[in-house]
């Protein structure tokens, strides 16, 4: 390959943030280092050089606040204190610091849409202490009518009522985590005064929870029973005065530092729009192309069926309209989500397809997130009742239909569980073929995949041909070739069943990405690419066609090609 090639800067607007790649970690699955089951900070630290081995640029670590855990760390009790199970502030001032060393750039998970019940901000408000009462959103009236029909996103009402105040809250998320009430100037003087307070701590970033659910209207209208998703979610989602509230929050973070939003219910265009709006967002992430195998209902058993060609409608719509025009963040998975692996790849194929999904995901315009356990090829778990779940989305929604005998038993609910649970993604991450996977000598506080025997860090990192050591050649590739990160990406044979083709263009270096997505040969159409003088640059298997053009690609193999 051409190294340093140049780049005509005039066309291309470069920042740090779009050429890194970054490793989301949730910490109380990550590793333990002092035995009580639980990852911690130190365990953390412990790992730092296997980052710099793997050559990703950023960690993104999910919440390590004061917590009750009621949904792992997404329901705050204190923004400025480390929650006792993972560590104080110096353990984090250590990680931070054993980050920064190795040139690594570490962003926080700013989660300000709610925060948990027992924060000292709602414990006063209900007292309606001061300039407190008005933090959240309450609504007095009957305990026995809520204000409106509006559903929680994790199950049963979006309001609970609380006896010490008398009235309503709204929590879309769970009982436990009360929205707090945006509308209120001092509410964003507090979240403000938060976010100023990690970035002097020395932090590169923030990853923003939940934050297309900020604004609520005024009169708080009931939701369409027409409308797609939870009833109200089109009222709590992208309300009116969002954009101004991000508008506020930009202002105190400064340009060089890095910004990803969660916005469950954007579309791509809506995702433009906000990244576009100002200086709060770099990039966002939206879920339509995870929606691709999505079942109708927790009942269904139509989970995990999904077509290529749509599949491949919905990543380039987010290419064209997101990427192209401003920026994208790239996922197929993270701690909410099913591992990557089981859902788009195929587990009888499990180091090829693991293999494929790097190498689109690290070929894509945007800026690739990899979550814990994905580059050593990690799978879904089976749960065999509710007890084994600790995920506070599927307990609450499975809760729910029981309590409305919508379902008698935990077998109506099997197949959605087993598909969506959050909990795949949070099972140990599995380090070495011993004793619970070298990640805790206690008790696992999620029971481990049975299969950490075969898929594990030390075994991967020494077999020079593990999903591993792909991931690490992957990354290296992208980091001396800008045409991956800047390049124009064209899809080719948009509706081929098995095979995912592309180019990536920038100043007249052009990339072929060839991705049978297929547990079945595949032959290559070129749709008029003129690629047969091509030099290949990465392979998942032993050698890749040289000639990709009309070639017949293996299960699930996937080559990069210069041309
Ligand atoms: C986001 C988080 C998720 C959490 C929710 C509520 O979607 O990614 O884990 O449960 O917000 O904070």
């Amino acid at each position: 390959m051409t190294q340093t090639m140049s780049i005509d800067e005039s066309r291309i607007d470069r920042d740090w943030w779009k050429e890194a790649v970054v490793y989301q970690i949730y910490p109380r699955s990550f590793n333990d280092s002092d035995g009580d089951g639980v990852g911690d900070i130190p365990g953390i630290t412990e790992r730092v050089d296997y980052l710099d081995d793997l050559g990703v640029d950023v960690v993104w670590l999910c919440p390590v606040y004061d917590s009750p855990n009621h949904d792992n760390g997404y329901d705050i009790r204190d923004y400025r204190a480390i929650m006792d199970e993972f560590g104080d502030m110096a353990d984090w001032e250590r990680l931070r610091d054993a980050l920064h060393d190795r040139d690594m750039k570490i962003i926080m998970d700013l989660v300000v849409n709610h925060t948990s019940n027992e924060h000292e901000w709602f414990q006063r408000s209900r007292r309606e202490e001061g300039e407190y009462a008005d933090y959240y959103h309450w609504v007095e009236g009957s305990p026995d009518e809520p204000p409106n029909n509006w559903e929680s996103l994790f199950g049963g009402p979006a309001w609970s009522y609380d006896e010490e105040r008398g009235a309503w809250y709204l929590h879309v998320f769970n009982e436990n985590q009360p929205d707090l009430n945006w509308r209120n100037p001092d509410v964003r003087t507090a979240v403000t005064d938060v976010v100023t307070w990690w970035l002097d701590r020395g932090i590169d970033g923030f990853r923003m929870d939940a934050i297309s659910h900020l604004s609520k209207p005024e009169g708080y209208p009931d939701g369409d029973p027409d409308e797609h998703g939870p009833l109200g979610s089109e009222h709590y989602t992208l309300g009116p005065r969002l954009g101004e509230y991000l508008d506020e929050l930009g202002a105190v973070i400064p340009d060089e530092a890095m910004t990803a939003g969660e916005m469950g219910g954007a579309s791509a265009a809506d995702a433009r729009e906000y990244i576009e709006r100002g200086d709060c967002l770099d990039m966002v992430f939206h879920f339509d192309h995870l929606g691709v195998d999505q079942g109708g209902d927790w009942t269904g058993d139509d989970w995990g069926e999904w077509s290529l060609p749509e599949f491949k409608e919905l990543m380039t719509r987010n290419q064209r309209e997101v990427a192209r025009e401003t920026w994208e963040a790239l996922f197929l998975g993270n701690h909410d989500h099913p591992r990557i692996v089981s859902r788009f790849g195929d587990e009888a194929y499990r180091r090829e397809s693991a293999k494929l999904v790097g190498t689109f995901l690290l070929t894509m315009r945007g800026t690739p997130y990899l979550y814990q356990g994905q580059e050593i090829g990690m799978t879904n778990t089976e749960f065999e009742s509710l007890e084994e779940v600790d995920d506070a989305m599927t307990v609450g929604i499975v809760e729910d239909l029981l309590a409305d005998g919508a379902v008698d038993s935990f077998d109506e609910v099997r197949t959605a569980v087993n598909y969506r649970s959050r909990d795949h993604a949070r099972t140990p991450m599995q380090w070495a073929a011993a004793d619970r996977a070298d990640f805790t000598d206690g008790d696992p506080w999620l029971a481990l995949n049975d299969n950490y025997t075969d898929v594990n860090v030390e075994d991967a990192v020494a077999d020079t041909e593990s999903v591993w050591n792909h991931y690490r050649r992957l990354i290296e590739l992208r980091r001396e070739d800008p045409a991956l990160v800047y390049g124009d990406y064209e899809l080719l044979a948009p509706e081929d069943e098995q095979i995912y083709a592309y180019t990536r263009h920038l100043d007249g270096e052009r990339r072929l990405v060839v991705c049978n997505w297929s547990a079945e040969p595949a032959t290559f159409e070129s749709d008029g690419v003129a690629a047969s003088d091509a030099e290949v640059l990465i392979g998942n298997y032993d050698s890749a066609p040289s000639d990709p053009v009309d070639a017949q690609f293996r299960p699930f193999e996937a080559a990069v090609y210069e041309y």
